[in-house]
């Protein structure tokens, strides 16, 4: 007999079934009766077995059953009647008698209730039984949620001539803020690659390639301290565009923003649209920071206040009281500035094409027209004290990219964890991210990062300072 989706009983009525799962919940009513509330991933549904119609076999089964047990059973599906419906369940208007059962596993009594919400259990102890947490419903359903939204970007993507295209893990450093992951060669005694904080000089150098719309729903690693809204390795829905100018690149993720909301989380209201501008300075005076929560209510777990904050100054101080950029070293100036950065006149005052798009109060996302010319670039590190040594090393191969027709190109990228974590109303990321790291960087199921032992260690030419 084929299998039946849990979810599906409720349009099999008068027909046996099989279905599959795992025992949520066991309710023994006196001798004769166990209620057995049966899970898959599309749902739960009741199982009835009475004792007095079972074989003694099945009777037998059916008593030694637990939680967590993982069952095939055969049973005819029947109508509750009207005072048994339970409009709470997508199966509520259903029950299987039960036929027959085999148990396919047993399973340990769980570390923690699987058939409630999770949230209260120790999050360490969550984490090391990430696999038993994932069969909650709350985060079933953010799984769910989380799938159904990077399918809608893509095929949003997809329609609108973007391809998917996959670029490198193991790579070389960038200067885009962040301290990164080193990962040293084998082949080649004391280099090492770096994880990439970001696919931002791939993305271009992709544009050279003429592939003109690019996405990736992209994997980003950055050694940075972690906090609820910030993981060691993340998502991005990376999207670089040629030919297009700051509004175009707003106004598309603004459209696929709103369609994705109404197609994922139809609940869910916008609360302005077209969504409402503040340049940096506006930001920082209204709100006192460049991420500001928009909400007219923030008690409403539907609403959505997109914004756009934009005019950010390129350059920043540093400390030494030189220059640094203050997003990405690649952005170009706004178009008016263009003159002052090649004359590396009134730096403080450039204003740079960088737009972030912000949600409730996180930054969701951020991006920028980029200097296709090598010379723009050449400036932007100039002014940051860049010796010609070190542009040559660090970004020689984009200035020779950019100097063999490098179209004008821009993008973005949106975080899809922290947006994930918004719209299902979650209080950080870990909770939308299948398999997280704790608070402290570790991966406690996997027991990550761990010793090596010490031949592994010297084919990579390590050795570790005594500590
Ligand atoms: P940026 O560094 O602003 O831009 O990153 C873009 C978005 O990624 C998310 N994000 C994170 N999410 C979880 N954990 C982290 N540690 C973390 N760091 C960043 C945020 C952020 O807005 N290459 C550029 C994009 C571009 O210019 O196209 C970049 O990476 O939501």
């Amino acid at each position: 007999m084929n299998r039946t989706w849990i979810s599906e009983t409720p349009a099999s009525i008068g027909q046996t079934v099989r279905i599959n799962g795992w025992v949520n919940t066991l309710r023994k009513m006196g001798d004769k009766l166990v209620f057995i509330d049966l899970r898959d991933a599309t749902g739960v549904v009741q199982v009835v077995a009475y004792k007095p119609d079972l074989d003694e076999a099945t009777a037998i089964v059916v008593d030694s059953l637990r939680p967590e047990y993982v069952l095939e059973i055969e049973g005819e599906v029947k109508a509750r009647g009207a005072k048994q419906v339970n409009p709470d369940m997508i199966t509520g208007t259903v029950e299987i008698a039960i036929k027959s059962i085999t148990v396919l596993n047993t399973s340990e009594t769980p570390p923690f209730e699987i058939d409630k919400d999770t949230r209260a259990v120790n999050e360490e102890l969550r984490l090391k039984y990430r696999y038993l947490d994932l069969r909650s419903e709350r985060m079933h359903k953010n799984l769910v949620l989380r799938d159904n939204v990077e399918t809608f970007f893509r095929k949003f993507l997809h329609d609108q001539k973007f391809i998917e295209v996959e670029t490198p893990i193991l790579t070389k450093g960038t200067p885009e803020g962040a301290r990164e992951f080193i990962v040293p060669s084998r082949m080649h005694p004391g280099k090492m690659y770096v994880l990439p904080q970001s696919p931002q000089q791939f993305k271009q150098l992709l544009m050279v390639g003429g592939v003109e719309r690019y996405f990736q729903v992209a994997r980003c690693f950055r050694d940075e301290d972690q906090r609820g809204d910030r993981q060691p390795e993340f998502t991005q829905l990376d999207i670089e565009m040629s030919f297009v100018t700051q509004e175009d690149v707003m106004q598309l993720v603004e459209a696929m923003m709103i369609e994705m909301v109404k197609t994922c989380t139809p609940e869910k209201r916008i609360q302005q649209i077209p969504f409402p501008r503040l340049s940096y300075a506006e930001a920082m005076e209204k709100y006192g920071n460049d991420k500001p929560d928009l909400r007219e209510d923030k008690n409403d777990p539907n609403l959505l206040a997109f914004g756009w904050v934009i005019d950010f100054p390129f350059f920043e101080k540093t400390e030494e009281g030189g220059w640094t950029f203050t997003h990405n070293p690649f952005s170009s100036p706004k178009p008016e500035h263009m003159e002052d950065l090649m004359n590396k006149k009134n730096i403080g005052e450039i204003l740079a094409t960088q737009y972030d798009i912000v949600l409730n109060g996180y930054e969701a996302g951020g991006g920028s027209i980029r200097n296709h010319k090598p010379d723009a670039l050449r400036s932007v590190l100039e002014i940051m004290g860049f010796t010609e040594e070190q542009i040559q090393s660090q970004f020689g191969h984009m200035l020779e990219a950019f100097s063999f027709g490098a179209p004008p190109h821009g993008g973005i990228a949106p975080g899809l964890d922290r947006l994930i974590m918004i719209l299902a109303n979650e209080p950080n990321i870990r909770e939308v991210i299948p398999i997280p790291k704790t608070g402290d960087a570790r991966d406690v199921m996997m027991d990550a990062p761990s010793a090596l032992p010490k031949r592994a260690l010297d084919d990579v030419h390590i050795e570790l300072k005594n500590s």
